[in-house]
C-alpha cells in the first residue's frame, strides 16, 4: 500500500463502537441515582476476568500473539517488516472504578485493537512491530494503588510488593490474579517499545466546552494517597458530653475541611485538587459516636514541589489533630507519583496526524492518572484525549462518549501507530 493509501485509512466505527457496547456490558449495572447503566469491572474481580477474558479472545481472533505476564498485563504482539526493531505499543486497561462509564481505559484498549483490525482489513504489514496491550488495575479502588500493572511492567513497583497488597476482605492481588487464571509466565520488565501511545477519554470538561475535537496531552499530574486509620472511642451520643468525646468522625470531618481550604487558599497552586473519596464511620450508627473512621485522601498536583509542600502541611495537621481530638491517625502512604511531562516529538506526531484527519485540537494537562504515565519512564510516549458529553463527566455511569468522538481519537491513534513504526532507531 503506497504512503498515500495508508494515510486515507479509516477505522470501521461501527465495529469500535459493538465492541465497546460488548465489553461494557460485562459489569454492567444499573444506577438508580442517576437511572443509567454503569459499569463495575473491579481489578482481578470475575467481571474484570470476563472482560479480560473476552478482549483476549478479541486481541487472538485478531491474529496476533498474546501473552500474559506475571502481573496480569496482556500483551498482544503483531509482526512487523523488521522484527527486530521495537514495537510501537498502545493500549490501556479494562478495570473500572465500582461506579464507573464504559470508555474510561476501554476506548484505549479497543480502539488499539480496532487500529489493529483495520491494518487486517487491508493487509497493511508495518515497519516496526506493534503491541497493543491492557495493563492490571490501573483504577486502584480495590488494592490501594493505581497504575499497577504498569507500574511494575516499568520497574516502579517491585513485583513482591504489588502481589502482596490486599484488598478490604485481605485478599492479595497475587491470590487473585491467580484465581482469575491471569497470574501469566512472562517475567515483568521485558518489554521496552520504540514508542508508547494511549487513547483516552478526557474526564473533564475542557475539550467538550471549547469545542475542541481532540487533546493532545503534554503530561500528568502528580498523584499522592493516603488512608487514614483514626481511632477515638465509641460511646453513647446523647449520654457522653460533648468534652468526653473522642470523635474519629469529627477528626475526618476537620480533615476534609483542612483540604478544601487548602486548594481554595492558593498556596499550593491553582492546579491543587484534594478529595476524600472513602469516609468510613465505625460502627456507624445514629446514635453512637464514631469510634473508628477509615478514610482516603487523594492529592493531585502538576507541580512536585507544591505538592511536597501540601503532604508536610497535612501531616502536621493530622497530628495537630489527633491532638486536639484526643484521636490517633495512622497515615499509611498508598500510592505515589511525581508529575510526569510526555514526549514533544510523540506529541507533534499526533499533532501532526489530527492535522490529516482535519481535526482541532489543544494542548492539555491530564487530570487523572494513565498507564501511559508509567511507560514514558521507559520509552517517548504520549496520549491523545478525546471530548466526553455531560461535561466530560468519569468515574460515574454517565460518563458519554459519541461515536465521532470515539472515531476521531481512533483514527488519529491508527495515523500516529503509523507514522511511529516508519521511524528509524
Ligand atoms: C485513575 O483513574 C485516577 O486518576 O485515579
Ligand atoms: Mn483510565
Ligand atoms: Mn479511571
Amino acid at each position: 500500500m503506497t504512503t498515500d493509501a495508508r494515510a486515507q485509512l479509516k477505522i470501521n466505527t461501527d465495529r469500535l463502537m459493538a465492541s465497546l457496547d460488548e465489553l461494557g456490558a460485562v459489569g454492567a449495572y444499573h444506577d438508580e441515582e442517576v437511572s443509567v447503566t454503569g459499569v463495575r469491572r473491579l481489578a482481578l474481580s470475575p467481571e474484570d476476568a470476563r472482560g479480560r477474558r473476552l478482549v483476549k479472545g478479541w486481541f487472538e481472533e485478531a491474529g496476533l500473539t498474546v501473552s500474559v505476564d506475571a502481573i496480569g498485563n496482556t500483551y498482544a504482539d503483531r509482526a512487523g517488516l523488521e522484527p527486530a526493531q521495537a514495537p510501537v505499543m498502545s493500549g490501556s486497561h479494562v478495570d473500572s472504578v465500582p461506579t464507573g462509564g464504559r470508555f474510561d481505559g476501554a476506548l484505549g484498549v479497543l480502539g488499539a485493537l480496532e487500529v489493529v483490525r483495520t491494518l487486517n482489513d487491508h493487509g497493511v504489514t508495518t515497519r516496526r512491530p506493534l503491541t497493543i496491550a491492557f495493563f492490571t488495575d490501573e483504577e486502584g479502588c480495590r488494592f490501594g494503588t493505581d497504575m499497577l500493572g504498569s507500574a511494575v511492567a516499568v520497574g516502579r513497583i517491585p513485583l513482591e510488593q504489588a502481589y502482596s497488597l490486599t484488598d478490604d476482605d485481605g485478599k492479595s492481588v497475587q491470590q487473585e490474579l491467580k484465581s482469575i487464571g491471569f497470574l501469566g509466565a512472562e517475567a515483568v520488565g521485558m518489554r521496552t517499545p520504540h514508542a508508547f501511545v494511549e487513547c483516552h477519554v478526557e474526564q473533564g470538561p475542557t475539550l467538550i466546552h471549547e469545542e475542541i475535537d481532540l487533546g493532545v496531552v503534554t503530561g500528568v499530574q502528580g498523584i499522592s494517597w493516603r488512608r487514614l486509620t483514626i481511632t477515638g472511642a465509641s460511646a453513647h451520643a446523647g449520654a457522653t458530653p460533648m468534652s468526653f468525646r473522642k470523635d474519629a468522625g469529627l477528626a475526618a470531618a476537620r480533615i476534609n475541611c483542612r483540604l478544601h481550604e487548602m486548594c481554595a487558599g492558593g498556596e499550593y497552586g491553582a492546579e491543587m485538587r484534594a478529595t476524600m473519596g472513602v469516609i468510613h464511620p465505625e460502627p456507624g450508627m445514629i446514635n453512637v459516636i464514631p469510634g473508628r473512621v477509615i478514610a482516603t485522601v487523594d492529592l493531585r498536583n502538576p507541580d512536585d514541589d507544591a505538592m511536597r509542600r501540601a503532604e508536610t502541611n497535612l501531616d502536621a495537621y493530622q497530628q495537630h489533630i489527633a491532638q486536639e481530638l484526643g484521636v490517633t491517625i495512622e497515615s499509611v502512604q498508598t500510592a505515589r507519583t511525581p508529575a510526569v511531562v510526555f514526549d514533544e516529538s510523540v506529541q507533534r506526531a499526533i499533532e501532526a496526524a489530527a492535522d490529516g484527519q482535519g481535526l482541532s485540537h489543544r494542548r492539555i494537562l491530564a487530570g487523572a492518572g494513565h498507564d501511559a504515565q508509567e511507560w514514558s519512564a521507559v520509552c517517548k510516549t504520549a496520549m491523545i484525549f478525546t471530548p466526553g458529553l455531560n461535561d466530560g463527566i468519569s468515574h460515574n455511569p454517565r460518563e458519554l462518549s459519541t461515536p465521532k468522538q470515539c472515531a476521531d481519537g481512533i483514527n488519529t491513534l491508527l495515523s500516529v501507530i503509523l507514522s511511529l513504526s516508519d521511524e528509524d532507531g
